[in-house]
């Protein structure tokens, strides 16, 4: 934990393991200060390794006792210090007996096992298992897992691990025993063990193949009524990857387990699975229709790891996002299936632009497969995640769907059972198609978000379009040198009557590989407005020498209803800018008059109608900004969609009117998007604070049905000064107060909210009794909610960057995860203006002053402080 001199993992680094491990069994007795584990594992030491020690991960645990073939080793023959165990000549073949003690409860890390209210579970992804035995923690070491587990029979009725349940019985005292037996090899990052008095529903499933699987969701009792969506989702999920992929279940059961306590959304353990309740539960009385949305994604996600993930496994951490990335486009196009496909992608998009460009363009830049890092867990990011699957999906748009399929199809065939790299990924996919991926292999290497110009012209001699493409890719904080990058690059050419102009696949997906290139089109009869970089078919950032008509011509007309989106996000954006900059109080009026056009255009996709009438975020305009204008970005933002309210006030009480009155509630694509149209509408009446519009927004509230109407009409209402408002967080807390996830929703509005007083209001909610500072997803909502409001985390008298400050050394001793999490928002640092530099500097260097702070924390930090550019 020395900050001076932090460890630094490097690939290059990466050396194949002299020992091999064919199988593990372990036994546990539980208790929540003392549990005492014992594990036997059957090693193989390779000739080369002959002399070498063998050394084993092993943190925060009580060694007990170590035995070779059953003799206990004296002192003599091994070493141990705080983050090792070696063993100075071991023999050929032995097995090695590890006897240990660990304490669950004071585990507040939330790694290793621990305890989540009163049951007992696992996270033992990346490093976790290291806190449970000295093992050898890492990916390529795939053994077979045996597991016993002993506990009390009335705390800890439901006893599970991975695979199948082989035996089970009762012992003295109360106690009694389960065991599991997992046949498929894996590492131990996948290793999973849970214990508790657990509610649960089940359901089964038949393969492709005529198996029936048993799948049980587990969860606190009296939750389970909000497993059905999760067991729905699962067996979607079950089935689609069948369908798309060929990819059956493997086991004869799949477990999920939901717990309060958990550092990230979900876990993929082999047939085990471990959920935060909030991303597993949901109802329509306590969960909005995007939980419900996330909740089918992440039960896709972690379902389909067990191929990409689980059955091929990473041969080390820098290959993270082989498993991750790979699996985001997966869930990415189930849920595209499953809803609205340019919804979907539209929304990807947005959240790539607001997370993963801006982490690229900060202190945290690195590329989907980094070279080096302090801390592991720190690499959970955007950027492995969300970037790492356009990687994947341009693979996808190169190949076409069907070589795709052939690729991912050989993928398994060569490398089921192993522990492989991106490389092999890539290799695969290139044997299957019989194309060169070498160029496009930069984008593994290389971070930043590329900026691409395009420029074109018509020659109406020649009927020749000549589009001109230059790609810049500057250098980020982690790598100065760059190369240009190869990506597809999909366009279409719209008419004057609005319909595309018929191209050759050629032309309509262009590929650029070079800084500078020129394409021409020919045989083209009229002059077209070039639509580019259609779906997002490349993850850059594009310049277009579009005119603001042209703007509005696409946003009308595009078939691609991606661009037809963002043409109208540029458009704003571009307005809001200039606006900004030329401080004026008129709104463009061609801009307020196109904007009634999709208000008033009768489509029926209603998500895709909420999302073109919404605004591009303050974030947004941030990041074209080199110093950002907090104030002047809400401001203007403000101004814009107020002048939308009053324009159309009329048009959206009619609309909030007409998308009401419907009976029943369900989450299909078109209830959830009438719902999302109508709060749309609703949030803009409320801007205008008249009173008849503020009265519907309270009625809402208190007559709403279910979640999604009450907690919109409630987020309304946090950000308008009016007396309905405290009326409505008092009412909504006396009756949740006792659901952690509902009151997750009510520190969020608060933290989030606009008005002044929005860190004091955050500094008063952490001595609620609602709060907890050891649940992860309460932090996350009442601080992650303050550092996602700009103005007032912000503001210019540094408070709020002090505050965090302070937020984040105290959470570090106790998480440091979330700490490190938290310390993310420091990023912005080299955009601030002077002022805002010197205090966010000035909280940054009281944490670096400290000298006990975790790796996890001080790598985030450190590297936040020296992006001043
Ligand atoms: N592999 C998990 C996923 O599907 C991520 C994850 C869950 C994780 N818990 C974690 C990563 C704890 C690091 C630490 O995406
Ligand atoms: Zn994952």
């Amino acid at each position: 934990m020395k900050n001076a001199s932090p460890k630094v993992t490097l690939l290059e680094d990466y050396k194949k393991l002299p020992f091999t491990v064919e199988s593990i069994e372990l036994c546990f007795d539980l208790d929540d200060t003392n549990t005492v584990v014992t594990t036997t594992s059957n090693i193989h030491r390779s000739p080369a390794a002959i002399g070498e020690p063998l050394v084993l991960n092993g943190e925060e645990l009580k060694l007990l006792e170590v035995l070779i073939d059953g003799r206990t080793l004296s002192e003599q023959e091994y070493q141990i210090d705080n983050s090792f165990l070696k063993i100075l000549s071991p023999p050929v073949s032995f097995s090695l007996t590890v006897k240990t003690e660990i304490n669950p409860k004071n585990n507040t890390s939330l790694d290793g096992l621990y305890k989540s209210g009163d049951i007992f579970c696992t996270q033992n992804e990346p490093e976790g298992f290291r806190r449970i035995t000295y093992f050898f923690d890492r990916p390529d070491v795939m053994a077979t897992f045996t597991t016993k587990i002993i506990a009390d029979k009335k705390k800890y009725p439901v006893l599970l691990s991975n695979g199948n349940e082989v035996d089970k019985g009762d012992l003295a005292n109360g106690r009694h025993f389960v065991v599991w037996h997992d046949p498929f090899p894996k590492p131990c990052y996948l290793y999973a063990l849970v214990a508790g008095d657990l509610g649960s529903i089940t359901d089964s499933f038949v393969t492709c193949s005529g198996r029936t699987i048993d799948l049980r969701i587990y969860c606190d009792k009296g939750n389970e009524s909000k497993c059905v969506h999760s067991m729905r989702s699962l067996k979607k999920s079950m089935k689609w990857d069948e369908d798309v992929y060929g990819l059956e279940y493997d086991l004869d059961i799949f477990m999920i387990v939901a717990v309060d306590a958990f550092n990230f959304g979900a876990m993929e353990n082999k047939g085990l699975n471990i959920f935060n309740t909030s991303c597993a539960l949901a109802d329509e009385k306590t969960a909005t229709d995007d939980n419900f949305y996330r909740v089918e994604g992440v039960i896709a996600h972690e379902y389909f790891h067990n191929w990409t993930g689980n059955r091929v496994t990473c041969r080390d951490w820098f290959q993270l996002t082989l498993k991750e990335g790979l699996t985001v486009f997966r869930d990415q196009e189930f849920s595209a299936d499953m809803n609205s496909r340019p919804v979907k992608r539209i929304e990807d998009v947005a959240n790539l632009r607001a997370t993963q460009f801006v982490e690229d363009a900060g202190p945290m830049a690195h590329p989907i497969k980094p070279k080096s890092y302090i801390e592991i867990n720190n690499f959970y990011t955007t950027t492995i995640y969300e970037k790492g699957a356009e990687i994947i999906r341009m693979i996808h748009t190169l190949l076409g769907k069907d070589l795709f399929r052939k690729g991912i199809d050989k993928y398994f065939e060569l490398y089921d059972g192993q522990a492989v790299t991106t490389e092999d990924f890539i290799s695969a996919m290139e044997q299957a198609s019989g194309k060169d991926l070498k160029a496009f292999s930069q984008w593994y290497h290389q971070s930043g978000t590329p900026d691409v110009y395009v420029n074109y012209r018509y020659f109406e001699e020649k009927k020749e379009l000549v589009i001109d493409i230059k790609q810049k890719n500057s250098p980020t904080a982690d790598q100065q040198e760059k190369k240009p990058l190869y990506f597809p690059f999909k366009i279409g050419l719209v008419d004057k009557t609005g319909n595309d102009v018929t191209l050759d696949e050629a032309d309509s997906m262009l590929i650029v590989s070079k800084d500078k290139e020129q394409f021409i089109l020919q045989g083209i009869s009229e002059k077209p407005v070039l639509s580019i970089n259609r779906n997002f078919s490349a993850p850059v950032k594009v310049h277009s020498s579009h005119t603001n008509d042209e703007l509005m011509f696409l946003m009308a007309h595009d078939s691609d209803e991606f661009n037809r989106w963002d043409s109208a996000q540029e458009l704003a954006t571009r307005l809001m800018l200039l606006q900004l900059k030329e401080n004026s109080l008129e709104v463009d009026a061609g801009y307020i008059q196109s904007f009634g056009k999709i208000l008033k255009y009768d489509s029926l996709d209603y998500s895709f109608k909420a999302l073109a009438l919404t605004l591009p975020s303050e974030d947004t305009l941030a990041q074209r900004q080199d110093e950002i204008d907090f104030d002047g970005n809400h401001r203007v933002r403000k101004l814009f969609v107020l002048k939308l309210a009053e324009t159309y006030y009329s048009d959206f009480l009619a609309l909030y009117q007409q998308l009401s009155n419907v009976d029943g509630f369900d989450v299909d694509p078109v209830s959830m998007g009438r719902r999302r149209l109508r709060n749309v509408c609703l949030n803009y009446l409320c801007l205008t604070k008249n009173s008849e519009a503020i009265n519907l927004c309270y009625r809402q509230f208190q007559d709403g049905t279910n979640m999604t109407d009450v907690f919109a009409a409630l987020k309304i209402l946090a950000n308008i000064d009016v007396k309905e408002r405290e009326n409505a967080l008092q009412q909504f807390y006396s009756k949740w107060s006792h659901d952690p996830l509902v009151m997750c929703k009510w520190f969020t509005v608060q933290s989030a909210s606009t008005l002044e007083g929005a860190l004091h209001v955050t500094k008063t909610l952490m001595s609620d009794p609602a709060f907890s500072i050891t649940l992860p997803n309460i932090v996350r909502a009442l601080l992650g909610g303050f550092i996602g409001n700009h103005v007032q985390f912000h503001a210019a008298d540094g408070e709020g960057y002090q505050f965090i400050a302070d937020c984040i050394v105290k959470l570090d001793k106790i998480n440091p995860h979330v700490a490190a999490r938290l310390a993310t928002s420091f990023r912005k640092y080299n955009k601030l203006d002077k002022g805002r530099k010197v205090h966010l500097k000035a909280a940054m260097d009281k944490i670096l002053a400290l000298n006990d702070l975790t790796p996890h924390v001080y790598e985030v930090v450190s590297k936040c402080s020296q992006s001043d550019s």
